[in-house]
């Protein structure tokens, strides 16, 4: 009898074809020493700013729904924004690379892709969000958006988790949106 192997879910090829990408990040983050002082929170935070601004269409694309029926309530860009006036940051103007209408006219499973680092971001956040307590920021105040999801950091993420690994989702076209959105960030981290 021939054994066939099943491919790898979704979850683990995503984390595995990103996991470059997200050490950059960390090693850039950490390196810039972003959580070590006020002037550094406020850096990360413009960043945070900049990449959800661009999701925020996304989030709110309907279509998703099917797939993430608790999306909207899953989108943090208000409260970065509060986190934004918190910190008396001025909005940068938005200019994204891509072009204006290339978060609305993404294709479902690439935006899933794309939803998959931010969503996934919010596991990393719960380190970050202690250090930017350090930093006298809190869920009230300057780092809403690093608190957990209404439903808890690992119900909420589970629940995303199981949804990329029990759907019918095209991997490539996924992981390719996950790893446009991961070098997005970068540029924008590049930027700052
Ligand atoms: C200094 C900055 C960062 C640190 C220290 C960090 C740390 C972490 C840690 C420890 C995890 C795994 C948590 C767990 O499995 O329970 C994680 C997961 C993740 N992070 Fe980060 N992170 C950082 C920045 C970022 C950024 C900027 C992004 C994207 C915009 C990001 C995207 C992700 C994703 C997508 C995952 C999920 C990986 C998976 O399990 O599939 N991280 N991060």
């Amino acid at each position: 009898m021939s054994e066939t192997l099943s491919p790898a879910p979704l979850s683990t090829r995503l984390k595995a074809e990103t996991a470059a990408q997200h050490q950059l990040l960390d090693n850039e983050i950490s390196g810039r020493n972003l959580f070590g002082s006020a002037q550094g929170y406020r850096d990360f935070v413009r960043l945070q700013y900049r990449f959800h601004r661009d999701l925020d269409p996304v989030y709110r694309d309907t279509r998703l729904e099917a797939f993430i029926p608790d999306l909207q309530s899953r989108n943090r860009f208000a409260h970065i924004t509060q986190d934004m006036k918190d910190l008396g940051l001025d909005i940068p103007r938005q200019d994204t690379p891509n072009g204006p209408d290339f978060f609305t006219r993404l294709q479902t499973e690439t935006a899933i892709g794309w939803l998959y680092v931010a969503e996934g971001s919010k596991l990393g956040a719960n380190i970050l969000d202690k250090l930017a307590q350090n930093l006298g920021y809190s869920a009230d105040f300057g780092a809403r958006h690093l608190a957990p999801d209404p439903a808890g950091r690992g119900p909420s993420w589970l629940a995303f988790r199981n949804m990329l690994d029990d759907t019918a989702i095209d991997p490539e076209a996924c992981i390719d949106g996950a790893r446009d959105a991961f070098a997005h960030m970068a540029r924008y981290l590049a930027e700052q």
